[in-house]
């Protein structure tokens, strides 16, 4: 194709990786996870990490993790804030709690969450609030940290889509109570499937631990404070103190992770060079609404929103971008509202969704990748300049 929605970010060190892994015959969770997951808390500056078989993994045992705090649990009819725009699967796991959630519309042009709207949300349940930076952007995450700490609200950070972007020199993915980073391929790093949870909070990382793998206590430090160790070492072996799942990862994924992460500096640096191309060649141009960077996106991929304004019709710009051969797809999974799963979920909403409406209705997204896109980028515009012109319009 010649421009892919996704491609691989590997090289000959991580195949070499996986041999290495094969040959040494231990290819369950183990020392590779252990050295990958000391690399990734310090590469993003926080004292745990927790790694998962999955970005849905981590979400999931991270809100868990919340329920089974000793101090202020989230209970069963909690209200959690959320945008309409995000993966399934960081709602998922608020459903399978018994919690509810109250969605607040995004910005039309970050595609985050509208953090103006947060105050007037607020019930007299609410608990937490969930922030999720879009495709690399980051979403005002330091004024949703204000936000939940003058409420006293857990902060749920969604970041699977926004691996190494910042907001005031901090890596998204560090402000939340807990942070989460998905490695699914055609992300940021990709250990085929995989996922990260951080946190400072140590009762947490605890509790993720516990929780990630059956809910017994073999994961967690001498000291651990979750529960208290016997001297019967047969019993210890295998002792079950909480309600987990088995959503470890394998030894291959934390010896490939370790590769990719001595990587991701050079491939956001490649990708945030093709946003910068991207940004100029649509540039002015109010026929297409682009992602308004704030903060330092690390550009998962180009969102385009045809202004409603020019009535432009977007299965024609689909015929045409599929006869140029450009993938695309919907951004993330349009608004969440208008999917069937929704009839599940205990939830209300705080006002209208029309930017989340807007996007799911006249978006879309092409990819971006960590080497040069110009020829991609260049056809990219060409296509769209010529469909969306007065004259081809239907
Ligand atoms: C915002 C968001 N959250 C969670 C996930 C789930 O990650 P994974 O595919 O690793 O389960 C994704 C997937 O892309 C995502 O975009």
């Amino acid at each position: 194709m010649f421009y892919e929605l996704a491609a691989s970010t590997w090289g000959a060190e991580e195949q070499a990786a996986i041999q290495r892994v094969l040959a040494s015959g231990m290819v369950t969770m183990g020392s590779e996870v252990k050295r990958f997951e000391a690399q990734f808390a310090e590469y993003f500056g926080v004292p745990h990490a927790v790694m998962t078989n999955s970005g849905s993994s981590a979400n999931l045992i991270g809100v868990a993790a919340l329920c089974y705090k000793r101090e202020r649990p989230l209970q069963r009819g909690d209200e959690v804030l959320v945008p309409p725009i995000s993966w399934v699967t960081t709602y998922t796991p608020l459903q399978q709690y018994g919690l509810t959630l109250r969605f607040v519309d995004v910005e039309r042009d970050s595609l985050n969450i509208d953090v103006d709207r947060l105050e007037a949300a607020l019930t007299p349940r609410t608990r937490a609030v969930a922030a999720i930076s879009i495709l690399g952007n980051p979403a005002r995450l330091d004024e949703v940290r204000a936000f939940a700490d003058r409420h006293g609200l857990y902060f749920y950070e969604d970041n699977c889509e926004s691996m190494d972007a910042e907001l005031a020199g901090r890596k998204t993915g560090t402000f939340g109570d807990f942070g989460t980073f998905s490695f699914f391929f055609s992300h940021h790093i990709s250990t085929i499937e995989g996922g990260m949870l951080v946190t400072r909070d140590p009762e947490l990382a605890e509790l993720a631990r516990c929780i990630r793998a059956h809910g017994w206590t073999r994961d967690l430090p001498q000291d651990s404070t979750l529960f208290e160790r016997s001297t019967d070492a047969f019993y210890e072996a295998y002792r079950f103190i909480l309600p987990g799942y088995n959503v470890r990862p394998m030894e291959l994924s934390g010896a490939v992770g370790q590769e990719q992460l001595k990587k991701l500096p050079g491939m956001t640096a490649a990708r945030r060079k093709n946003w910068h191309y991207f940004k100029e060649r649509f540039a002015g141009d109010d026929r297409f609404i682009t992602q308004r960077e704030h903060g330092k996106s690390s550009s998962f991929s180009f969102t385009i929103i045809l202004n409603p304004a020019h009535g432009i019709d977007r299965n024609h710009v689909f015929a045409a971008l599929r006869e140029a051969d450009i993938g695309f797809r919907m951004i993330t999974g349009g608004n969440f509202l208008r999917h069937d799963a929704i009839r599940h979920f205990d939830h209300s909403c705080h006002g209208g969704m029309g930017n989340a409406d807007l996007a799911h209705d006249a978006g879309f997204f092409v990819g971006n990748h960590p080497f040069d896109l110009t020829p991609q980028i260049d056809r990219l515009h060409d296509v769209l300049d010529r469909a969306c012109s007065r004259r081809n319009s239907p």
